[in-house]
């Protein structure tokens, strides 16, 4: 198959597969309240999407609309979509967002706290720095943002869930929070990604998503956690292009945000009596239980420059599978780019290149 059949053929799976998604869990999610925020761009607005499709009502709460007027307008031209302005780190955009739900929908359902600074926003466009070069302020800046407004968030729109003794909070957190161990202590599952202070605050966010979880048992609500994987969120083209100046292919081609979709359905649909106080590793639900492997969600309509990009480092890398995986460990896919990279004659590669100091 030529390589724009490969492609077509990649999209057309997964469209099948967000489409039986819709179909496994529509009957669960409709008519509920479901609260996005960071909904207006990236991996947030594919969420909204796919919920408005699943017959949710959906409200999509962001800091800002810019460049996502267009969204906007969508959402408020359907019954059942809201789009609010709101910065998660403002107590009074808060309260007036959870006023302005409670109005018009009377209720919260579910909340997914997808609302985040992430390396590649803080130090835009190339991100990654190491911890020695970021401020104080670099800290408390993401730390306000990613956990401090996560736990405001979820004070404000817990409370009707608490009343209806029912609900599910949804936190999107990273792979990069993870211990893993090969037979002895623990080690980080990848620190050469270079990621801080961005990772100490999904730790943070990972650890409290355990802990209230076990807290509100018994108001009937669950409290889940999930890792995307690589995804191309609003933020990846711009980073691709600037790695890209500098001979760098960032990292291997990455996911659709679609890929979060089915994960994201199902635990919509939960309450403490269902899954509650777990933390997801989202290629690896999606390959549990029939969505297929990572490489299946991976993105085959980028345009021309970056798809020029990853397609040679895909021709100039090992190829590498195993069983029983929906995505390599990553230290095998870090060893795999890194010979990409250097069969394509690079000096160095994205993490641990001191490319962004
Ligand atoms: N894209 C990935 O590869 C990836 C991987 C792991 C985890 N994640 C997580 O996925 C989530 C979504 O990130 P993304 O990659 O789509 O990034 P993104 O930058 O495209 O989206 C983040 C959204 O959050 C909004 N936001 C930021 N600060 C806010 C605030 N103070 N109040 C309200 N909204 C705010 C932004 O405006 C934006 O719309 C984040 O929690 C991120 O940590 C992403």
């Amino acid at each position: 198959m030529s390589e724009s059949g490969v492609g077509a053929a990649a999209s057309a799976r997964q469209r099948q597969l967000v489409e039986r998604a819709l179909g496994e869990w529509r009957g669960d999610v409709a008519g509920r309240v479901v609260v996005v925020t960071g909904g207006a761009r990236g991996i947030g607005r594919s969420l909204c999407e796919g919920l408005l499709r699943a017959g949710a009502k959906v409200v999509a709460a962001d800091l800002t609309w810019h460049e996502a007027e267009d969204f906007r307008k969508h959402l408020e031209s359907e019954d059942n979509g809201l789009a609010v302005d709101m910065d998660i780190t403002d107590d009074t955009a808060l309260d007036a967002a959870r006023d302005a739900v409670l109005e018009r929908f009377g209720t919260v359902d579910v909340l997914v706290n997808n609302a985040a600074l992430v390396s590649e926003t803080l130090f835009a466009p190339t991100g990654h720095r190491n911890t020695l070069d970021t401020t104080d302020r670099d800290w408390e800046v993401m730390f306000g943002v990613n956990v401090f407004g996560t736990l405001k968030a979820i004070r404000r729109f817990i409370e009707p869930m608490r009343a209806q003794h029912r609900g599910s909070i949804v936190n999107v957190v990273s792979s990069g929070v993870l211990p893993v161990s090969s037979g002895g202590g623990y080690h980080g599952l990848r620190p050469w990604t270079v990621e801080m202070p961005y990772q100490a605050t999904k730790a943070a966010v990972m650890a409290l998503t355990f802990y209230l979880a076990e807290e509100v048992r018994s108001d009937g609500i669950a409290v889940n956690a999930i890792m995307p994987g690589h995804t191309r969120a609003s933020w990846f083209d711009a980073t691709a292009r600037a790695f890209n100046e500098m001979g760098i292919a960032y990292f291997m081609r990455p996911a659709i945000p679609e890929h979060l979709l089915p994960i994201s359905l199902f635990l919509a649909a939960q309450d403490s009596a269902g899954a509650s106080g777990r933390l997801y590793y989202v290629p690896d639900w999606n390959y549990d239980h029939g969505y297929g492997d990572y490489a299946t969600w991976q993105d085959h309509e980028l345009p021309a420059d970056m798809e020029e990009i990853y397609s040679r480092l895909e021709a100039a890398t090992p190829v590498y599978e195993r069983a029983g995986v929906a995505h390599l460990p990553f230290d095998a896919q870090g060893a795999l780019y890194t010979a990409g990279m250097a069969n394509l004659g690079a000096q160095k590669s994205w993490a641990s290149t001191g490319v962004a100091q």
